[in-house]
């Protein structure tokens, strides 16, 4: 049986960072994978984190099953953050929010949803370079939409618009709320409006994945898209990760929340995502969850949350300003100040692939083969042998 089998190509993201780690040399930097670095490069759990593990392990009672939604005190806490407290479709009774293994897992799961109603998402060009597989994997077949213009360093708006108006009403159509990934680039909330109103027009589904919640401007700032959408549309998914946010990566903790026109229908959406839920992996992982839950039912530790996140979020943005403030002392003509203008922990570099191996090979700088850099793992330390690094490749 497994002698039909042939080497998969590597993950283009996660197999660089397998490269990156037997790669010797002493200045080596890994700009991949999306993982926030504090400025000594470490990813350390935050001590709100720390705290509600504390919280747990004094006060953890049982350790049974607790069903294919998970943890009904997670799923209440991360509806409230995606859309606020006082969101119509929480009013309305429209909404069901499920516990789910990670922001893939949500995904995954969304994908399989969709499959069971239609047959075909759409995504932005470029996307995460994920989405294609975990949809194909559900079934999907995986159309593009534009979205980044890569010569103007832009959003393709116009282009994206006129792509989305030929999307058949029964398709789904996947959006980034905030941090877009790969490109950085956002809608902004006049965008959001009219990609809304389209979407209710023509009648395709919103998926909007939110992975880097609070990464952008804030943690209401970053929910303005979604949150219109959920104003305006009678039925759409929000895919949600606290692998980012919550530093939490490895605990694989995420949400998929499901809306429709009516309370009774979206209870029926609900029941047949948990059917998903039960085929796939029966029940969601609990410790990420209970974490997060613990911080958002503490008002202490919610603050406590806010502030590092903010750290995070602002170091990103220094690192921006920083890597193009370096970039130009080193003596770079090139204009790459549309990194500044730019969200969350991503930017394409617009270089080269024979620069890109350059990088890797002679100074071990690891960038995903797109060119897309995360800013998230630069420091004042490394910042520049960086920038000498990339001047000399261009
Ligand atoms: C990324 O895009 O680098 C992150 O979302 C990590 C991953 O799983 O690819």
């Amino acid at each position: 049986m497994f002698s039909q089998l042939q080497q998969p190509p590597a993950d283009p993201i996660l197999g660089l960072s397998i490269k990156f780690k037997s790669d010797n040399k002493p200045n080596k930097i890994d700009l991949g994978p999306g993982i926030y670095k504090d400025e000594h490069g470490e990813t350390p759990v935050l001590a709100c984190v720390k705290a509600a593990e504390q919280f747990r392990t004094a006060n953890e009672t049982s350790k049974t099953y607790l069903g294919s939604a998970g943890s009904a005190l997670f799923n209440e806490k991360m509806t409230q953050l995606l859309m606020g407290e006082d969101h119509k479709v929480i009013n309305e009774n429209r909404i069901r929010t499920i516990s789910a293994p990670g922001g893939t897992g949500a995904l995954r799961i969304a994908g399989e949803l969709i499959n069971k109603c239609s047959n075909t998402i759409w995504v932005s060009n470029p996307t995460w370079a994920n989405h294609q597989g975990v949809f194909t994997a559900a079934g999907l077949k995986v159309k593009t939409y534009p979205y980044y213009d890569y010569q103007n360093k832009n959003l393709d708006f116009d282009g994206m618009m006129e792509a989305l108006k030929q999307v058949p009403k029964d398709d789904a159509v996947l959006l980034h709320a905030c941090c877009h990934n790969p490109s950085g680039m956002d809608l902004s909330r006049e965008q959001w409006q009219q990609v809304a109103e389209l979407s209710k027009e023509i009648g395709f589904t919103p998926i909007i994945d939110i992975a880097y919640q609070g990464f952008g401007n804030g943690l209401e700032e970053d929910s303005y898209g979604l949150r219109l959408m959920a104003d305006t549309v009678e039925q759409m998914i929000v895919c949600s990760s606290c692998s980012k946010n919550f530093a939490l990566y490895r605990e694989r903790i995420g949400a998929c929340s499901v809306i429709a026109k009516d309370a009774a229908s979206t209870d029926i959406v609900h029941a047949v995502l948990l059917r998903v839920v039960r085929v796939n992996y029966s029940m969601p992982p609990a410790h990420g969850a209970a974490l997060v839950e613990t911080i958002l039912s503490s008002d202490e530790l919610t603050q406590e949350w806010h502030g590092e996140l903010q750290v995070m979020r602002e170091r990103i943005s220094g690192m921006r300003h920083l890597l193009v403030d370096t970039l130009k002392a080193k003596g770079v003509s090139r204009d790459f100040s549309f990194i500044t203008r730019q969200n969350g922990m991503f930017s394409f570099l617009g270089i080269e692939p024979a620069q890109i191996e350059r990088l890797q090979d002679e100074f071990g700088i690891y960038i995903v083969n797109s060119s897309r850099i995360s800013v998230a793992a630069i420091s004042p330390s490394n910042v520049d042998y960086l920038c000498q690094s990339i001047a000399t490749v261009l």
